[in-house]
């Protein structure tokens, strides 16, 4: 399928009439053909070291994302350094100043982690998933966004409930479609028993396989509920250019998460090794093979690769050029089946939010 949606046509473009849109690949998410990759914006406000760009960079990159047909963006309302909305504020001054037709964007964000006195935990209760979206609105400076997800799921709160609620805004028309985020197996079967699911969002990449060996990618496809999968770089570290910690930024909260350890991340860098090896025989960049790979796994699968700069976003969106044929997706099946990842993806805090129900 290709680009044949409004959302991405060249008429829609107004702005951008010298750089019109490349030929994205696109996947039904939410009712709406969306291009693949999309564009995750979490690192233009958050962990990853954003207060060394500026604001007026931030929004050439958004500009770029565009420009170059990446307009399935991904955001949450905890992303920021200076507390909620600060990524989704961001975002909607971009659209405004940028004067982007708001329709040719699929906007996706997040409620449902809350840090406050000194306690991090999910929470999904029916009035606070309709005060996180009024905030999230608000800040995106828009009536509705294509999709609202359970950033993480609450234990106190059976999911039912959560989604109920969910499905209350979007028949207000201010969500269109409703997604789970970090959610087991079983929570995935309980919500889309209560409503249509529109899409989960996991970790998955050639770095964290997990979806694949606890029922989670298995349930999506049984119940055709797309997969959209998060730090499908690895936080960068598929991409080979952090060879060692100090490739880093001191404050970039990557440091703090086991897998990127002094002890683990050598012991990692096996795999990025491998990558890259196979990449070179492809003529591809290590990320683009790590995109391709997961677009291969099933037609409903959705990379959202993030980047604050504008050369590693081209990179990224000419990764749908990149076809992986079964003898490569064969290779790079054994390399995974030779490697475990070692250390956590997660520190303890957000370890502690993962979903329990099995
Ligand atoms: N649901 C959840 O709980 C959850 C959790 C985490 C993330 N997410 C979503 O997933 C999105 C992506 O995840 P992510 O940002 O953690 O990880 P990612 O996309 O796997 O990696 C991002 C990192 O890769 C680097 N990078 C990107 N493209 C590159 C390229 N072509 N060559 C070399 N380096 C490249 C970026 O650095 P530069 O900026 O320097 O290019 C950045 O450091 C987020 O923005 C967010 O929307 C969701």
């Amino acid at each position: 399928m290709h680009n044949n949606i409004p959302c991405i046509s060249a008429s829609t473009t107004r702005r951008t009439e010298a750089t019109p849109p490349m030929s994205l690949p696109t996947r039904l998410l939410a009712g709406r053909q969306v291009p693949i990759p999309g564009f995750g914006c979490m690192g233009i406000s958050a962990y990853y070291a954003p207060s060394l760009k500026s604001e007026q960079h931030y929004q050439s990159v958004l500009r770029a994302a565009y420009d170059l047909g990446a307009r399935h963006w991904d955001t949450a309302n905890v992303y920021g350094e200076h507390g909620l909305g600060e990524n989704e504020r961001l975002i909607g001054r971009a659209i405004m100043e940028l004067e982007i037709p708001r329709e040719d964007i699929f906007l996706a964000t997040k409620f449902g982690i809350s840090y406050e006195d000194g306690v991090l935990r999910a929470r999904g209760s029916p009035e606070y998933v309709r005060a996180c979206l009024a905030q999230s609105l608000e800040a995106l400076q828009t009536p509705y966004v294509d999709l609202y997800y359970v950033h993480r799921v609450d234990p106190d709160t059976p999911i039912e409930v959560t989604v109920n609620a969910m499905q209350q805004l979007k028949e207000e028309g201010k969500i269109r479609g409703i997604g789970l985020s970090e959610c087991s197996a079983e929570t995935l079967r309980k919500a889309a028993k209560v409503v249509t699911v529109d899409a989960v969002q996991v970790e998955y990449s050639l770095f964290e396989t997990t979806p694949e060996t606890n029922g989670l990618l298995a349930t999506c496809k049984e119940l055709n509920v797309p997969l959209v999968a998060y730090s499908p770089l690895g936080r960068g570290f598929l991409s080979g250019r952090f060879r060692t910690r100090a490739d880093l930024p001191s404050i970039d909260s990557r440091l703090g998460l086991p897998r990127f350890s002094e002890e683990n991340f050598p012991k990692n860098l096996v795999l990025v090794d491998h990558v890259n090896r196979l990449a070179q025989k492809k003529g591809c960049t290590a990320g683009q093979l790590a995109l391709a790979w997961i677009h291969a796994q099933w037609e409903r699968t959705i990379a959202i690769p993030g980047t604050t700069r504008v050369e590693a976003l081209k990179e990224n969106v000419e990764s749908g050029k990149v076809v992986l044929s079964p003898e490569e997706l064969t290779e790079i099946r054994e390399v995974l089946d030779s490697f475990k990842p070692v250390g956590n993806r997660y520190d303890e805090w957000m370890t502690a939010l993962e979903d329990q129900s099995a």
